[in-house]
Order: structure tokens, then sequence, then C-alpha cells
């Protein structure tokens, strides 16, 4: 599409690519899951339906993304991953964290069908990059000896409690415990055997991996069976994940991520984390998480969204990021068009101490979780066929000024994709084929550059914006091209100025940000057409 004189912007984009060769593993944990957990009542101290849920979403995960071979969850704490492509850091976990979290409020109904989802879950994602197959047998022993860890301390805990010890009174009793103190606890006091009397996808987590299976895929006329081999995503479960035994015995963790050649017992966190792809985002600059619908080409032709702008499918995307605004209180303004939206943090903000990965992908996740919470709410006579998901990245702005022309940036870009799809659609409704309306306008306007599109106004009202001012108003001087398609639409629709006529939402995007008179009284953030 055209340039624009604010397109230097992108030159504060930073590329976070990962080295290669690489095991990359994505790590997911769900976002205070604790509080979801009591809202929604999940047996303590685990609940089978909530695992199993977790395990479907691991399943789609890799059903989804080719490139990953295999997943290691428990609790809310997902997943290993392994992906081949050159590809961003920030890009990989945001689409796994949205499609995982996606999934995750989808098949919520089918696992819990008497349970209403009462808000959206989120999780966060990381990345750890390991350096050879060995630094990755050493973190699945590390995740795998924390979930026994864990659970077994968990099981003793709230068999105490159930047996009428108040919750201080059962962590007193647990202080300073061995694992074989607990063991002991539990066959004397409860008559539990841990290892035979809780199961396994407890006490050993889940595995989720690919594996290969023979289907019949027709037969032949003398009825011989006609045999395809065809790859299968399947869970199981392990004692010891990181042993030869286990990892050596699959048919694809060998193949693609190399064999174990020794077995390994002990646990080095300290070295692992030496691993995590940690970036920081620059102190007092403005940070912007960008994220993009993925494959909303698609994803709009399968849901028949209205075209070039679907009113609802916009008016979802400006619901979602109401909720972030509500949930994120450090994002002061958000600006959407398409499938995109923008959410601009303020500058002194220390979420998650900056940690590029930790925001990025926990205001990914709660949008996509949104966004599939609400679909019924904006679309009640359209079934979600599948789980949409987003990318997310980060970017730093060190001025109000650049700040202010990445926002401009933005909205001229919407402009000049919303002009150009209204007459394409134009043009095809008047009897043209696709492309011969695309021909047409790449001979006209392929080279129509909005070049002075400016924010000059105070749409936001806010104090961290004390920079603009004037009223809502975001001016653009078009060049004669824009002009000349002005022209061709009132000539199609027979209606004098009809590109202006359209609604504010389509031609300029929404922009999301906290009313104070509005704020104040019903604590609600307000989406805005900036006119
Ligand atoms: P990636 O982002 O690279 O995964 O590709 P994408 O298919 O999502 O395309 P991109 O983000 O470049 O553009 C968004 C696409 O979403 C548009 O090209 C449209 O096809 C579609 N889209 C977004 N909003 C609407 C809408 O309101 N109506 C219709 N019909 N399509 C829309
Ligand atoms: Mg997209």
């Amino acid at each position: 599409m055209a340039n624009s004189k604010y397109e230097y912007v992108k030159s504060f984009e930073v590329e976070d690519e990962i080295m290669l060769p690489n095991i990359i593993i994505v790590r997911v944990d769900g976002r205070d899951f604790r509080r979801f957990s009591e809202v929604h009542e999940f047996e303590k101290p685990n609940d089978k339906k909530a695992l199993e849920l977790l395990n479907e979403c691991a399943k789609a995960v890799l059903e989804q993304f080719p490139d990953i071979i295999f997943s290691y969850g428990f609790s809310d704490e997902y997943r290993v991953d392994w992906l081949t492509d050159k590809m961003l850091c920030s890009k990989i976990h945001s689409l796994i964290v949205s499609f995982f979290t996606s999934v995750y409020v989808t098949k919520w109904k089918a696992l819990f069908p008497q349970k209403d989802l009462r808000y959206a879950p989120s999780l966060r994602s990381r990345v750890i990059c390991c350096a050879s197959v060995e630094v990755l047998q050493a973190y699945l022993v590390w995740r795998q000896y924390e979930c026994h860890l864990n659970n077994q301390y968990d099981t003793c805990l709230w068999k105490l409690i159930q047996s009428g010890k108040s919750q201080k009174e059962a962590e007193e009793i647990l202080k300073g415990s061995q694992k074989q103190d607990r063991n002991e606890l539990l066959y004397q006091c409860f008559n539990i055997n841990y290892k035979k009397d809780i199961p396994e996808i407890f006490r050993q987590g889940t595995c989720t991996l690919k594996t290969e299976v023979e289907d019949i895929v027709k037969y032949k006329d003398d009825g011989c069976p006609v045999k395809r081999l065809r790859r299968k995503v399947i869970t199981v479960h392990s004692e010891n994940i990181a042993s030869r035994r286990f990892w050596n015995d699959q048919l694809c963790l060998p193949n693609e991520l190399g064999p174990f050649t020794e077995d390994l017992n002990k646990t080095m966190p300290e070295y692992l984390k030496s691993f995590q792809y940690e970036s920081k985002l620059m102190p007092c600059t403005w940070i912007v998480i960008r994220i993009d619908g993925c494959h909303f080409h698609r994803f709009s032709e399968v849901h028949e969204f209205e075209k070039p702008n679907d009113a609802q499918a916009l008016n979802l995307m400006n619901s979602c990021a109401a909720g972030v605004l509500e949930e994120f209180r450090d994002i002061v303004f958000a600006y959407g068009v398409s499938d995109e939206y923008s959410f601009v943090l303020k500058k002194e903000s220390q979420l998650y101490r900056r940690h590029a990965s930790e925001i990025v992908s926990a205001v990914v996740s709660f949008f996509s979780s949104m966004y599939a919470m609400k679909w019924n709410e904006f679309f009640p006579h359209k079934e979600m066929k599948y789980p949409p998901y987003f990318d997310g990245r980060a970017v730093c702005y060190p001025s109000c000024e650049i700040l202010l022309d990445y926002l401009a940036w933005r909205q001229v870009d919407c402009h000049i994709n919303n002009q150009y799809n209204t007459c394409f659609w134009m043009l095809v409704k008047s009897g043209k084929s696709k492309s011969a309306a695309q021909q047409y306008l790449k001979g006209n306007v392929v080279h129509c550059f909005v070049l002075n599109a400016t924010v000059d106004s105070n749409p936001l009202n806010l104090d961290y914006f004390p920079f603009i001012s004037g009223d809502d108003n975001v001016a653009y001087s078009q060049g004669t091209q824009a002009q000349e398609k002005n022209e061709l639409l009132d000539q199609l629709s027979g209606t004098i100025d009809y590109y202006n006529k359209l609604p504010l939402m389509f031609r300029q995007g929404s922009s999301v940000y906290w009313d104070k008179v509005i704020s104040f009284l019903l604590s609600l953030p307000t989406t805005k057409s900036i006119t």
C-alpha cells in the first residue's frame, strides 16, 4: 500500500529474531489462576476437568502449528514447544498464547456444561531458547520435579484442610517437611498411597506429542485397503519424561528434536533460567502493544463479514479493547482499525517490570479471550467456526511527537486501505470481476499518497497526552488521486460525497480511552471514532 510521511516510525520496531539452530520452548502460564479457580469453584487440589481443558488446548496448539512437536504441562502451567522457522520471538509466543486462550474459552462449555465462564481467563507466555537437546532434557527434569513437589504438597495441604485444620495450621504442619515425610503423612493419616492412589495426570503432568498412525483411506476394487500414514496428536503420561527410555521410544521426539543420550536426574533451575529470553523495554518511553488478527482474511470470509467493513466485527474489536483498558490500568489509549489494535501504556508504567514478553502476552491473551467470550453478544445468530487468534509486539517511542506520528501512521493506513477497499467492492458490485477491479485500481490509485494526515487535536483529554490540543479532530489533506477515488465512488453509487458519508468508524478507525466524567460515574472506558 501507499507510503506516508509517518512511515519512519517503523524504524523504532526492534527485530527480536531467535538465533537458530535452537530448540525453542514457549512457556505459558495462567494469569492469576488462583482467583480464577476459586471463582469457578475448581476442585482442590486438582480439578480433573480443568486439567483436561488445558490438555485439550495443548492438543489444539499442536494441531494448529505444524512446527510444534511436543508439550508438557501441569497445573495451569504449560508447555514445551519447538519451532523451526526463523520467527520473531514476540510473534511466536504471542501467537501461541493467543490461540491457547481462544481455545480455552471456546472449549469451556464442553468441559463445564453446568458452569458459566464468569470472566475472561488469560495467560502469559515467554520464550526459553535451548542451545541443545541436553538443555531441553534438563528443562524437562526441572519442570516435572516442580510438578511432583507442588502436587504432593498441595495434596497434603488439602487433605489436612478437609480433615478440619485451618489453612494456617495445615501450612504449619507441612513447614520444613521433606518428600518422604509427606508420603508418610498421607499414608498414616489418610490411608493414601501417593503413587498408587493419586491419578497420574496429577502426579506426572501431561505430555502431548505427534505420532504417526496408519489410516485406511479407501478400499480397492479387490477389497484391499489403501493405507496412508497420518500425523496424530496424542496425550501420554510418564513417570520420567526426561528419561532416555520414554523420550527415545517416541517416534517423533528423537527424530525431530534429537535423542537423549544419558539419563539425567539433577534439576538445575538457575542454569535453565539463563536461557530465558528476557527483553526489558526502555524506561521512560511510551510502550505501544500492537496486536493483529492472524489470517483474518480467511476468518472474515468463513464468518461472512460484510465487505469491506463489518460494523459488528469492528464493534466486537472495540468492545474487547475497552475490556483491555479496564483490565490493564496502565493502558491510557487504544486505537483500532480492521483486525488490529494498538494499546499505549503510560510512559512511566512498571507493568511486569517492563518485560516485553509478559506485557505482550498478557494483553494479546486477554484480548483473544474477550473476543471469544463476547462473540455471541455481537453475533447472536452466527456460530464461531474456529478460534481466532492474534499476534502481538511491543514498540517503544521516546517522545510524544513520535508516539503521535505512530498513531497518525496507523490512521493514514486505515484511511488508505478503507478508501481502496470501498472502491474495490463497489467496482465488484457494479459487475467487474475481482481481478478487473484490482487492475482498474492499480492503474488509477496505487500511487495515491495521503501525505499530510495529522493528529492535531485532543480527542483524549487525558493528562498523559498533554501535548495534543484543540478539538476532536483528525485532519486529512488528501492527494488528488484520493479525490479521483471519491469521484469514482460518487459515480458508482449515484450519491454525492459518498465516501465522506460512510460511518466514521470505517473511515477513521476507533479510539478507546478513559473518559473522566464517565469513568467517575460508571467506571467504564469509552469507545469513540475520532473525527
Ligand atoms: P496476517 O495478519 O498476516 O495473518 O493476515 P490477515 O489475513 O489477517 O490480513 P491483514 O491483517 O493484513 O488484514 C486484515 C484482513 O482482515 C483484511 O484484509 C480483511 O480481509 C479482513 N477484515 C478485517 N476487518 C474486516 C471487515 O470488517 N470485513 C471484512 N469482510 N473483512 C475484514
Ligand atoms: Mg491480520
